[in-house]
């Protein structure tokens, strides 16, 4: 959180505007700062980054086919079914665990109308290569970037990437505005739909064809964004010195993988997501979980189970991304947040380590 006196500070002027919602002052100035610190022309601001998902999925007429990765939270799976939409789930890259460009074409179909690939825990898609193929086909290249914000490549945001990226500010985030997300994209034509579609597809005093929710941001999360974004830098930097950390006490040993990073990108260090590999640890990732658990220390199974076993399908579509079913039984993202400290990480591996 930023200082107290801080954000009370920004509060403060709501008092004299009146403006408690519908795009007030420090909506506007939050919206315009993202523009320069994404670098795209329009940046779109919702309560929540699954309603901005939704916003950006409903370009598209239900009963189209999106393409997507079973191994990330609930939302982006969710988003797609909430739209009308069939997710045709496919699997991931063994390193980064994210959306495989080689595995995406044998997937179009007729019915296809988009792809939507996760930046997951931060880590950047080969987006070259979803670009050349989205080409071929004619197909939007939409990002879930939940996980994303300030994370960059060769000094270019993630943002933009693709046609349309949704970032996440939720209170877990490298940066947060309490709750809220926003679609940062290129095309400044479809700022008003977006606007729209965000107020019940009202837009000023017109009514629309949009069936849109009230997914509108408050003046009080755009001021704790205004805040946050200040101490951006420190706060990853802080995250870098846990993830250095952890890399330094469990990095080596067999059986422990870890992610070191992608070459001409800067992480914001949002997670630190480990695999334990049974047959050479000797441990499964649920028994370091529970010892970590009996020690008072949260570690979650982020992401088990994929997201395509869930009740609402068959369960048949979980063996098409063997990679992916592989990770998420043997993956664990433990405790990272700015001001993690040395000794409390090495508690963590030191409970990991001693079996
Ligand atoms: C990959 C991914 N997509 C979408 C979301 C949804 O974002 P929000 O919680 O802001 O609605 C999350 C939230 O953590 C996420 O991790």
């Amino acid at each position: 959180m930023p200082p107290f006196e801080e954000y009370i500070q920004e509060i403060a002027d709501i008092w004299e505007s009146r403006r408690l919602s519908n795009a007030g002052p420090k909506h506007q100035l939050l919206e315009e700062k993202l523009r320069e610190v994404l670098g795209t022309r329009g940046v779109t601001l919702f309560t929540n980054g699954h309603q901005a998902l939704e916003a950006a999925l409903s370009l598209f007429p239900p009963g189209g086919e999106v393409i997507t990765t079973p191994f990330t939270f609930a939302s982006t799976t969710l988003a797609i079914i909430r739209c009308g939409l069939i997710p045709r789930f496919c699997d991931i890259e063994p390193e980064n665990y994210t959306l495989d460009p080689e595995r995406i074409e044998d997937l179009i179909g007729p019915k296809t109308v988009a792809i939507l690939p996760v930046h997951v825990y931060g880590h950047v898609c080969g987006h070259k290569a979803i670009r050349a193929v989205a080409d071929r086909h004619g197909l939007r290249v939409i990002y879930d970037a939940a996980h994303a914000f300030g994370v960059t490549e060769n000094g270019v945001s993630v943002g933009q990437q693709g046609d349309i990226s949704m970032f996440s500010f939720h209170a877990t985030k490298a940066f947060h505005t309490i709750e809220g997300g926003c679609l940062a994209f290129q095309d400044e034509s479809l700022a008003r739909r977006f606007e729209a579609w965000r107020n019940f597809g009202i837009y000023g005093c017109e009514i629309s064809e949009l069936v849109g929710p009230n997914a509108k941001m408050s003046e009080f999360q755009a001021a704790m964004g205004l805040c946050n974004l200040r101490h951006l830098d420190e706060q990853i930097a802080l995250r870098k010195d846990a993830a250095l950390c952890y890399q330094e006490l469990l990095g080596g040993r067999q059986g422990i993988v870890l992610n070191v990073g992608q070459p001409g990108v800067t992480s914001n260090y949002a997670y630190y997501p480990v695999r334990f590999r049974e047959d050479e640890w000797g441990e499964s990732r649920d028994q370091v979980m529970e010892r970590l658990a009996a020690h008072g220390i949260g570690a979650r199974k982020y992401f088990y189970p994929l997201t395509s076993a869930f009740p609402i399908f068959d369960g048949t579509a979980v063996d098409e991304t063997p990679i992916a079913a592989g990770v998420a039984e043997e993956i664990l993202c433990l405790p990272m947040y700015a001001g993690l400290s040395r000794d409390e990480v090495t508690r963590i591996c030191e409970t990991i380590l001693k079996r």
